[in-house]
């Protein structure tokens, strides 16, 4: 068996939850490696609807491995809150299936509140976050100033760490007209909360080698999407990671080696919340269909999420980007009632074809979507299990993009419960 690497292709929510629960059937051990509760991972499973944020989408299961990387920003409030929250469902969650990496970063208060005051001010373009303080907190890890969870084991420590942290965001909160941060009382709030956090903390480079050593499987789940990614997405409209597939490696601790495969999921149209650039957005009544069959409203805001045709340029440039294996091609049903269905090919930019998404701002801004079109199925998809039960003209809209994107089609997803899935190539068998 091999260790497999998920992660999103496009803006996020492509249904990277429900893939990974339902992998993770055949896996030992489930690592989220970066972002925080900016994600909204939803799974269906028997009737009941799970909402992660932070924890890995195989906590649901029992006897599976949940690890929360050092790749992660935590927010302490929020984790516990989701643990809380899940319990109440009859989820167990204890240090003996949970592990946190003790040098992952922690989202403190501050964050949240300079990620809002950026956001409602009118002096700059808004970026459209999730307001979870994702982006100052990675700042702060860059910075070599922020607070990592083993901090908190160390009231001296924690004390003088704090000092570095705020001499930075004081004086950002002068510049702002905001109060100092008022540090003998984070230290309190923090130690209130320390030891529930402590007790999953440990050296999570060291559990992945041990399972490793004992061949356990591993399944790596990234959050958000490539487009969203602080290098390679559509930068400055993008989450403040790396959430390519090579994030999996850095962010848990291990070499890029330990991964066989990697899975991309990718929605069978396009999806985008928050602000930037979408050559395919479709800002009328086909777009807003879309939305509705899809019910694309978002997991963590419920902000209504912007759509649009597929972007097979995109998608090759996510598959090309992050070494991707297979992809994972989920909501096929959402698209069952349409006569016409498009697909971008490529783009015309100040009158010459492109064949990729210019990394400039305004050239994203710019670019018309070339198309393709295709007979829509006009038939029920949804609950589909077999690959020879698909509708004709909808295999081969999924074959073109195979062929487009020059990966194979691993799996195809036709409703949101677990067990809708269609299996055309296990990740995990060693190829
Ligand atoms: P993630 O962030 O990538 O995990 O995706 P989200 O959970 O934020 O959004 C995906 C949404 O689509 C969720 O509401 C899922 O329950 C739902 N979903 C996943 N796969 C399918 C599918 O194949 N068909 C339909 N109709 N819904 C799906
Ligand atoms: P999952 O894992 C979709 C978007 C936000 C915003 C930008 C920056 O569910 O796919 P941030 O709060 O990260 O600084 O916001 O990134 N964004 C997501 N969009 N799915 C997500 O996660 C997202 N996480 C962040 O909407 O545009
Ligand atoms: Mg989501």
């Amino acid at each position: 068996m091999s260790n497999v690497t998920v992660i999103g292709s496009q803006w996020g929510d492509e249904g990277k939850g429900k893939i990974v629960d339902w992998l993770s059937e055949k896996a030992d051990v489930i690592a989220r490696f970066q972002g925080g509760h900016n994600a909204g991972h939803t799974l269906v499973v028997n009737q009941v609807t799970y909402k992660l944020k932070l924890l890995p989408s195989g906590i649901v299961r029992k006897n599976k491995i949940s690890i929360i990387g050092n790749g992660v920003v935590i927010d302490p409030w929020a984790l516990l809150d989701e643990i809380k929250q899940l319990e109440k469902l009859g989820i167990k969650i204890t240090e003996k299936n949970l592990y946190i990496a003790e040098n992952a970063t922690l989202i403190l208060p501050m964050h949240k509140e300079l990620d809002g005051i950026r956001e409602d001010t009118k002096n700059t373009d808004k970026i459209g976050t999730t307001r979870r303080g994702i982006g100052p907190a990675y700042e702060d890890k860059v910075g070599r100033r922020a607070i990592r969870v083993m901090d908190l084991a160390n009231k001296n420590n924690l004390s003088k760490r704090l000092d570095m942290m705020l001499f930075h965001h004081n004086s950002i909160r002068k510049s702002l007209g905001k109060s100092k941060i008022n540090k003998k009382r984070l230290i309190n709030d923090l130690a209130k909360i320390s030891s529930k956090i402590l007790k999953y903390s440990t050296p999570v480079w060291k559990k992945i080698e041990e399972f490793k050593n004992k061949k356990k499987t591993i399944l790596f789940e990234g959050a958000q999407g490539l487009l969203l990614d602080v290098d390679h997405g559509t930068y400055p409209f993008v989450t403040s990671s790396n959430t390519v597939a090579g994030s999996a490696s850095t962010g848990t601790g291990c070499g890029p080696n330990t991964i066989n495969y990697i899975l991309g999921i990718v929605k069978a149209y396009t999806t985008r919340v928050g602000e930037g650039p979408f050559p395919t957005e479709l800002k009328n009544e086909i777009g807003n269909k879309i939305g509705r069959k899809g019910k694309e409203f978002g997991t963590v805001t419920n902000r209504k999420r912007r759509c649009g045709w597929f972007d097979a340029v995109l998608v090759k440039q996510s598959c090309i980007i992050s070494g991707i294996s297979g992809i994972a091609l989920t909501k096929i049903d959402v698209l069952d009632q349409f006569k016409d269905l498009y697909i971008c090919v490529g783009y015309k930019l100040n009158g010459k074809r492109v064949n990729y998404l210019p990394s400039a701002l305004s050239d994203q801004f710019k670019v018309k979507p070339i198309y393709k079109r295709f007979d829509g199925w006009l038939e029920n998809t949804q609950g589909i299990k077999k690959w020879k039960d698909l509708p004709v003209k909808a295999k081969k809209y999924v074959n073109f993009i195979r062929d487009y994107c020059g990966v194979k089609v691993s799996s195809i997803s036709t409703s949101p419960k677990r067990e809708d899935t269609i299996l055309l190539e296990n990740p995990f068998k060693k190829n």
